[in-house]
């Protein structure tokens, strides 16, 4: 059975359960034949509603802040692995008392609150996140080593300092990549941080394996880190969130109005771009839309456009087979990851509801936010 879009609320964001099963599968293979761990950023996806899926397959995750901290342990029943770019002094007690790993960005930083791990959580793995200044990412704004990067240590931070206390190094410089990136990333690290790695016991490699695409070459994987373990003896902990949720997310939207400006058809969506699928706006990639494509002359071909002010909020154009009438379905496939967890309420437009599809039971709605939601963001 397919997902009866047809018949689902708009606005609305389709969670596929079937999807996400076959994805949580595969990854857990993955992580028997790396010999390693493999666990969820939740930066990415933090739709909490999945998270018993992810528990049946016991998968832990990965925190960046305070709240995602609480959630995991919370919700998944694990400590997190958690990096937060710098911890505050207020909240450091209680983000420890959550966590099974802690990784410092700073050498300040490690230096400052080691001594407080030490004497009290003596078992919770300490690391620093490592800068190698260069990535094959073309976004600055994903590529944590631009010039300038305030994320980890770099050579000439550690500048001939010998470091103590710590278990495991930390680098994210990947973004929707491959196992060769992440090949050439591991021979970068093993030259400039060698004096480092001979004294740790795991390395963490960060997100942005594309594990679940089919394109992905898991058996170079598979061959790449067995070699690195061989190598250097370390441990090997990935924490991708995007895999994970790779083709699992829809945003269910209706045609509201259509509006021809300068020979422009813009179709007005019950959605904004700058509200819900805020990361494709804002680095202008366009999420594909299903039964539509890349402009067609000839094929009706409009610009969408979101039920904000915002001049800015539309994205476009698409070309479809039929023309698009008010009422109809426009819906926005493999929108899981970095949508929902940056949505907003901006304009007070409405919060598109979260929903569940399995092929067994059909839709079920988790989530309908309102008035309520809106007006208790602020005061
Ligand atoms: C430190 C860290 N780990 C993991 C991830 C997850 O990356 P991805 O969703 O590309 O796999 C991110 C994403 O920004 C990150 O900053």
């Amino acid at each position: 059975m397919s997902i009866k879009f047809e018949s689902i609320p708009t606005p609305s964001y389709v969670f596929d359960e079937d999807t996400f099963r076959r994805n949580l599968e595969m990854i857990d293979t993955i992580k028997k034949r790396i010999g390693g761990e493999i666990i969820i950023s939740l930066k990415g996806f933090a739709m909490w509603g999945a998270f018993h899926i992810l528990r049946e397959y016991g998968f832990k995750a990965a925190a960046s802040s305070l709240n995602e901290a609480k959630l995991i342990v919370e919700q998944l029943g694990s400590n997190a692995n958690t990096y937060i770019p710098a911890y505050s002094a207020e909240e450091f007690d209680k983000v420890l008392s959550l966590s099974s790993h802690i990784t410092f960005n700073s050498l300040t930083q490690l230096n400052k609150f080691l001594p407080r791990i030490k004497e009290n959580t003596p078992n919770v793995q300490v690391a620093i996140r490592i800068n190698p200044e260069s990535s094959p990412l073309q976004y600055n704004i994903y590529n944590s080593c631009i010039q300038g990067s305030r994320f980890g240590v770099t050579v000439g931070h550690l500048n001939g300092t010998t470091i103590e206390g710590i278990d495991g190094l930390h680098f994210h410089t990947l973004c929707e990549s491959s196992s060769y990136d992440l090949e050439n990333m591991l021979e970068l690290i093993q030259n400039k941080f060698a004096s480092l790695i001979k004294k740790i016991k795991w390395i963490n490699v960060g997100g942005g394996h594309l594990l679940t695409s089919p394109e992905y070459d898991i058996d170079h994987l598979v061959e790449v880190i067995t070699m690195f373990k061989e190598k250097t003896g370390l441990e090997i902990i990935m924490e991708p969130c995007t895999a994970f949720v790779w083709n699992t997310g829809y945003l269910v939207s209706r045609v509201l109005d259509i509006v021809t400006t300068d020979n422009i058809n813009t179709a007005i969506l019950d959605i904004s771009f700058s509200a819900h699928l805020l990361d494709f706006h804002l680095m202008n990639i366009k999420p594909s839309v299903i039964g539509a494509t890349e402009p067609q002359k000839g094929k009706p071909t409009y610009r969408l456009g979101g039920n904000s002010c915002l001049t800015g909020d539309y994205m476009g154009e698409w070309s479809f087979d039929d023309v698009l009438k008010v009422g109809d379905v426009v819906i926005f496939n493999n929108i899981a990851h970095y949508t929902m967890v940056r949505d907003n309420m901006f304009n007070g437009v409405t919060q598109p509801s979260i929903g569940i599809w399995n092929n067994k039971e059909g839709y079920r709605l988790v989530r309908k936010f309102g008035y309520n939601d809106y007006k208790n963001r602020l005061s």
